[in-house]
């Protein structure tokens, strides 16, 4: 409660600018997530690890962007190449070399990557990559896991976070339902047994599970899921869209060494602007070639921005910083580091916190059971855990309430320690 009335101490310019908006934008957002209670603050710059917003109060951003900016805002580096850009043009609409050069370099990095095709956010290349799936094998059912957040999607709006059985969104035709398994995350013997009698178009999964929980798949399972998509020729889909260029320069496919057979990518790949991704192996990726399969074997992918040439810039120049693997091995020890400090303090101050995660990604779960899937992750205090983010935000330290924290190369040790102080003193008060 101390932690809301310092907030509203701190931040009455976006109070107002709160009411202003729930005027013109429902709930005040224009994602529904951005939304924390009492009211979000509304941002006026950003930089490098750093929020600042319109009453002048500085965060520290673990947030960074929905885990985007690997590089921290607005990297000089990309932030160079992308002015030069912007004065060659903003979106061609025809055919350009920067969108052969990305797709070079995600086939470059990514294991299983053969071809690509560029979107504009995770969620339509989800929904694309079910679409080719389908049309590849001529099936209708897709199977995904309980907890898995793929985007706003249709086919994937089910079984997000618990009760399983309401789905996230209002609209979705009982077909769409029908044609979706939730199968158990982490729980190969469970899956087999449910997919037994199934024809399934793909099975789709995050090999960590982002918005869930920030719950590391077990590579048994991962390995399980492949076995089982070899074994009745239905498509492994990977959604890297938090893990891609993350995990490892290749994503979690490199990290545990198991290929899919399509791979949904976003976020990092995008060097700070809008895009998404699907990559995979020839055959079917080729089934988006309208000039090899005509209709109704052909499976279409397009829209006015995709391919945009501002962020393909951006996306060309934060791979080509990436891929030697350095800053993400720097990155990933300092994720080691700040999973581990989290939970001595907790544990020293007897508070009972699981802190999840892996290489720059992390998440704090008031509980002392083991959380292993979306419904561990959802059994643990959740109101602590907005009560934990709030005190941290009055603090200057910025997670989306309830949500994973991500690291950048922009975080220094200062940032982190200051983390590590604020949340000791949370736990200290508990
Ligand atoms: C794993 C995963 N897949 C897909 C999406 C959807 O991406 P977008 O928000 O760009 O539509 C997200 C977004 O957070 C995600 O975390």
């Amino acid at each position: 409660m101390v932690g809301l009335k310092n907030y509203g101490l701190r931040t009455s310019k976006s109070r107002r600018l709160y009411e202003k908006a729930c005027k013109v934008l429902p709930a005040g957002v224009s994602y529904i997530i951005r939304h924390f209670e009492p009211y979000p603050f509304y941002t006026a710059e950003a930089k490098g690890s750093k929020l600042f917003d319109v009453d002048g109060n500085e965060y520290i951003d673990f947030w960074i962007g929905h885990c985007s900016l690997i590089l921290g805002h607005s990297p000089p580096e990309i932030m160079e190449e992308v002015k030069q850009q912007i004065e060659k043009g903003t979106q061609y609409g025809t055919s350009h070399e920067l969108e052969i050069a990305l797709a070079e370099q995600v086939v470059g990095m990514v294991p299983s990557a053969e071809m690509v095709r560029f979107t504009n956010s995770g969620t339509e290349a989800t929904m694309y990559s079910i679409r080719l799936a389908r049309t590849y094998t001529g099936r209708e059912k897709i199977a995904k896991f309980e907890g898995g957040w793929h985007g706003g999607y249709d086919a994937v709006h089910t079984a997000v976070k618990p009760p399983l059985d309401i789905p996230e969104s209002g609209g979705l035709t009982s077909g769409t339902s029908k044609d979706t398994l939730a199968l158990p995350y982490n729980d190969i013997e469970e899956v087999r047994r449910r997919v037994k009698n199934e024809e399934m178009a793909a099975i789709i999964v995050e090999p960590v599970i982002g918005a869930g929980g920030c719950i590391p798949a077990e590579r048994e399972f991962l390995m399980g899921l492949r076995e089982i998509c070899s074994e009745r020729g239905t498509l492994l889909i990977f959604d890297e869209v938090i893990t891609g260029f993350r995990l490892s320069p290749g994503g979690a496919q490199q990290h545990y060494g198991i290929l899919p057979d399509i791979t949904i990518l976003g976020k990092i790949l995008g060097g700070g602007f809008p895009v998404g991704a699907i990559a995979g192996r020839q055959e079917p990726m080729q089934q988006m070639d309208a000039l090899t399969y005509k209709r109704p074997r052909f499976s279409f992918h397009g829209g006015t921005f995709c391919a945009n040439p501002i962020t393909m810039t951006a996306g060309l120049a934060t791979l080509r910083m990436l891929e030697d693997g350095r800053l993400l091995n720097e990155l990933d020890k300092h994720g080691d580091y700040v999973r581990g400090q989290l939970s001595d303090i907790f544990e020293k101050c007897r508070v009972n916190v699981q802190v999840t995660g892996v290489s720059s990604l992390f998440h704090t779960h008031f509980t002392e059971e083991e959380v292993k899937d979306v419904h561990g992750a959802f059994r643990a205090d959740r109101e602590r855990l907005l009560d934990y983010h709030l005190h941290l935000i009055t603090k200057g330290v910025f997670f989306l309430p309830g949500k994973n924290g991500a690291l950048s190369t922009a975080h220094t040790d200062e940032d982190v320690n200051r983390l590590l102080t604020e949340a000791e003193a949370y736990a200290r008060g508990v």
